[in-house]
């Protein structure tokens, strides 16, 4: 599935279709494309989109600020998860993110979030923090956890 899937660099003007993204993989956290196409522009920021031909199926937005990276936000439409995509997702984001002077890339993920958990894991990020009650459900709040990868340990 990955094979078929290319990864190209997207900005401000590809906001509505990470918009759509944004919403089909976060149903509950949708982020209108005014939102994205100001974080995407912004110094430091890049995104990458992941597209099955003509058809986009992921992204990831990401930034730099001096040595920090981090990751904004990544997603995989359902139909195309399992397939490698978001491996390939985070890789991008790592590169970009080392190209732009990054010495370590952080993120947060929700507790309860195994898929994005593992993926990360995988990739070489570590947990060093925690946000108690930091995302809202409809069953109650779950916490953050804060992970980093460091390009040193590369
Ligand atoms: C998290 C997400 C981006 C993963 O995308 P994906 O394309 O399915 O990821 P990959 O196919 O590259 O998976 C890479 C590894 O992640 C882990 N993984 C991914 N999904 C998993 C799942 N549902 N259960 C367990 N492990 C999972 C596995 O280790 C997997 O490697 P493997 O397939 O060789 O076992 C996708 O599930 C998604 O968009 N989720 C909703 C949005 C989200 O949670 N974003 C992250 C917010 S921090």
């Amino acid at each position: 599935m990955s094979d078929d899937v290319i990864l190209r660099p997207a900005g401000p003007v590809e906001a509505a279709v990470m918009a759509a993204l944004q919403q089909a993989c976060f149903p509950d956290d949708p982020w209108d494309a005014a939102s994205i196409a100001t974080l995407a522009g912004q110094a430091g920021s890049f995104a990458v989109l992941a597209l099955a031909g003509e058809e986009p199926v992921g992204f990831v937005l990401a930034r730099v600020a001096a040595e920090d990276g981090e990751i904004i936000a990544i997603g995989v439409l359902p139909n195309a998860r399992r397939g490698g995509v978001g491996r390939r997702l985070v890789a991008a984001a790592r590169d970009g993110a080392g190209r732009l002077g990054a010495t370590a890339l952080f993120l947060e993920v929700a507790e309860d979030n195994d898929a994005a958990r593992y993926l990360y894991k995988s990739c070489g990020f570590f947990p060093v923090g925690r946000r108690p009650g930091y995302y809202k459900r409809p069953e109650g709040r779950v916490a953050a956890l804060v992970l980093r990868y460091s390009y040193a340990d590369e």
